[in-house]
C-alpha cells in the first residue's frame, strides 16, 4: 500500500477522530500495528491556526512519518493556504474532510456537508492540489457515501476527485443524514473501488477482525479504516492484521501488557496538554480502556467513577497501576474496596 512516495507498513488505518486521535494515541496505534493514521481535523481558518487547540493538534512530534494533517473548511483559497501552511510545518500528506458530520465548520456547512454542492467540492479539491503539487504532497479525500439516502453521489464525486489528482479515497459507508445511526453499507464503497484506480480505503463499522476480513471480501478495498472500534483498544490493528494473515484470533493481550501501554500513553497525554488538562481529557480513554477489557460491569463502572475523582498525574498513574496489578492478579481492585466500603457506611 502506498500514497505518493510512501510506502505504508500494512493497509490498517487509524480513522481521523476529534478529541480521540491525537499524537500520543496515533503513536501508540501505530507501534500496535496500525499502518497509517491521519491527524484529527484542523481548521483551515487563519486565525485559529495559533489556537491552542490547532496547535496541538498539528502536533507529530516523534509520529514516525508519513505525517498526514486532514484539513477543514469551505473556502477553496483558505484551505489551500491552509494546505500550504500544514505543509510547512511538516505534513507529508494532506486529506481534505468532506466525512464529518459536524454541523458547522467555520460558521458554515462543511466536512460532508460540501458534498451537497459538488461543485464547490471540487473547486476545494482543485485548489488543495494545485497548493500541494509543488511541494511533492500528495492530497488524500475522505467522504461519505453522500448527503442522505436518495442522494448517494460518493462514486460521481469520487470519479471527479481522481481526476483532478486526489491520490487515495476514504469512504464512510454511511450518508450524511445518518450521522452514525443505523449501519454502514459497503456495497457503494465496493461500486467505487471497482470504478477508481487510486487506492481505495473502505470505512465504517469495522469493529473486530471477522468484520474486517468481510468488508475486504466485500469491497475489494485497498486498505481498511477503523476508527470507534480502536477507542480504548488499540491493539485491534495488530489482532486484525494477525487474522488477516493467519487467519486465526490473537489471543487478547494481558492486563500487564495493557497497563504498560496505557501508562506509556498517559505521560505521552499529559507532555502533549499539561498535567491539569491532561489528567481530566485522560479519563475518557482511561474508561474506554477498561469497556474493552473483560471485567465485571460493576468493576468497571466503579473504576471509572474513581478515576473521575482524581486531579493529579501521580493519582491517575498510581491508580491505574494498583487496579491493573490487581486485576493480573485475579482480584478486584483495591479502589474498589475503599468505594464498597464508603457505599456500605
Ligand atoms: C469522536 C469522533 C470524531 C471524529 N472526528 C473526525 C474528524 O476529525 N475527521 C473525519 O474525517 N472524521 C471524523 N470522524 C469520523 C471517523 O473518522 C469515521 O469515519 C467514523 O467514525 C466511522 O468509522 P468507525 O465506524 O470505524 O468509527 C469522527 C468520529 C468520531 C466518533
Amino acid at each position: 500500500m502506498q500514497i505518493g512516495p510512501y510506502v505504508l507498513p500494512n493497509a490498517l488505518f487509524v480513522a481521523p477522530m476529534a478529541g480521540v486521535t491525537d499524537r500520543p494515541f496515533r503513536k501508540l496505534c501505530k507501534r500496535l500495528g496500525a499502518g497509517y493514521a491521519v491527524s484529527e481535523m484542523v481548521t483551515s481558518r487563519p486565525d485559529l491556526q495559533d489556537s491552542l487547540k490547532t496547535s496541538r493538534r498539528a502536533d507529530h512530534q516523534g509520529e514516525p512519518a508519513p505525517i498526514a494533517v486532514q484539513i477543514a473548511g469551505t473556502d477553496a483559497p483558505m484551505m489551500a493556504d491552509a494546505a500550504r501552511h500544514n505543509i510547512d510545518r511538516g505534513a507529508q500528506i494532506i486529506d481534505i474532510n468532506m466525512g464529518c458530520p459536524a454541523k458547522k465548520v467555520c460558521t458554515k456547512w462543511a466536512g460532508s456537508a460540501l458534498m451537497q454542492d459538488e461543485a464547490l467540492a471540487l473547486h476545494i479539491i482543485e485548489a488543495v492540489v494545485a497548493a500541494c503539487a509543488p511541494h511533492g504532497v500528495p492530497v488524500t479525500l475522505k467522504m461519505r457515501t453522500g448527503w442522505c439516502a436518495s442522494a448517494k453521489n460518493a462514486p460521481a464525486l469520487a470519479r471527479a476527485a481522481e481526476s483532478a489528482g486526489i491520490q487515495m479515497l476514504t469512504v464512510h459507508g454511511r450518508t450524511r443524514d445518518q450521522g452514525y445511526k443505523g449501519f454502514a453499507e459497503h456495497h457503494t464503497v465496493a461500486a467505487i473501488k471497482a470504478e477508481l484506480r487510486i487506492p481505495v480505503v473502505a470505512n465504517g463499522d469495522i469493529s473486530s477482525p471477522q468484520a474486517a476480513a468481510a468488508v475486504l471480501r466485500q469491497t475489494g478495498a485497498d486498505a481498511l479504516m477503523i476508527g470507534r472500534a480502536a477507542q480504548g483498544r488499540p491493539w485491534i490493528f495488530r489482532e486484525i492484521a494477525h487474522y488477516l494473515t493467519t487467519g486465526q484470533e490473537l489471543a487478547p493481550p494481558s492486563f500487564a501488557e495493557v497497563k504498560a501501554w496505557m501508562l506509556e500513553h498517559l505521560q505521552e497525554h499529559y507532555g502533549l496538554y499539561g498535567e491539569h488538562t491532561g489528567v481530566r481529557s485522560a479519563r475518557k480513554h482511561l474508561g474506554w480502556y477498561v469497556q474493552s477489557l473483560s471485567l465485571p460491569a460493576d468493576e468497571r463502572q466503579r473504576f471509572r467513577a474513581h478515576i473521575n475523582t482524581l486531579t493529579n498525574p501521580d493519582d491517575q498513574l498510581k491508580s491505574v497501576s494498583d487496579c491493573f496489578d490487581a486485576w493480573s492478579a485475579g482480584l478486584p481492585a483495591p479502589v474498589m474496596a475503599e468505594v464498597d466500603w464508603r457505599l456500605a457506611a
